[in-house]
């Protein structure tokens, strides 16, 4: 069995489980908070190198006020509590996406587990928070713009690999296997750039009853899959 390299996963169905179980959407999400402690550890068990999650995107402000404030609650508290997950799974920790609109004590909590998981290297984990891929990439457009008017950067030395370093991600493989839970089948602008020849694998389960067994479901498909980047099929 070949285990993918980078899993990225949209962390959905939160707010509809805690629903069906009677309970308000933020019960939901700290379920998924556990759920996620948990899904670290399994990924670093099956020899997943790369683990990124969507936690929170660019739309996802549009929320109430309630639950964007409950959000923000479990983030803060994460943050805290990952430096113990970190040091246990050996984990590097790094967001992606613009962390610069949420509170400074967010922000300072973040930058402080990035430095100190820094360390590690065992199992690469990325959180996707204030993140969409169209804001990412007109950042990063943005970015090579100043820098071909400073004369840092050739527009006529520009390839593939000059925008990916551009990018939240540089330094990081591209996706190997793209997970979403609880039945959506659409990307809602996660890693557009990078999953351009990610396996794909949506199932209706959600995102707290997410567990090992499920990851193995998962992977085992992938291995099911032909991935020949263009290629011509080997018989
Ligand atoms: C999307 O759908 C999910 C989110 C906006 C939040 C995901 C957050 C977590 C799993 C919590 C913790 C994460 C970290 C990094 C601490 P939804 O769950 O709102 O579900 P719905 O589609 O059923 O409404």
């Amino acid at each position: 069995m070949t285990v993918p390299n980078h899993v990225a996963i949209i962390l959905d169905g939160n707010g509809r489980w805690a629903k069906r179980k009677g309970m308000p959407r933020s019960y939901g999400h700290v379920k998924g908070c556990e759920n996620l402690e948990k899904v670290c550890s399994v990924a670093k068990e099956l020899g997943v190198k790369y683990l990124t999650v969507y936690a929170f995107s660019t739309e996802n402000w549009k929320r109430s006020k309630e639950e964007v404030d409950s959000l923000m609650k479990l983030f803060r508290n994460y943050m805290k509590k990952c430096l113990k997950i970190a040091k246990e799974n050996r984990m590097r920790v790094k967001i992606i996406g613009d962390p610069s609109a949420f509170d400074l004590d967010l922000q300072e909590k973040i930058k402080e587990l990035e430095v100190y998981s820094a360390q590690f290297d065992e199992l690469h984990f990325q959180i996707a928070l204030n993140y969409g891929s169209r804001d990412e990439i007109t950042r990063a457009v943005r970015q090579m713009g100043e820098d071909i008017q400073k004369g840092v950067l050739d527009p006529k030395q520009i390839q593939e690999d000059t925008i990916s370093s551009y990018l939240d991600t540089r330094e990081l493989p591209d996706p190997d296997l793209l997970i979403r839970t609880s039945g959506e089948e659409r990307l809602s602008n996660f890693l557009m750039w990078q999953l351009a020849y990610t396996e794909f694998y949506f199932t209706d389960v959600p995102w707290p009853e997410f567990d090992k067994a499920e990851f193995e479901k998962a992977i085992a498909k992938y291995n099911q899959r032909d991935r020949r980047y263009g290629g011509v099929k080997e018989e």
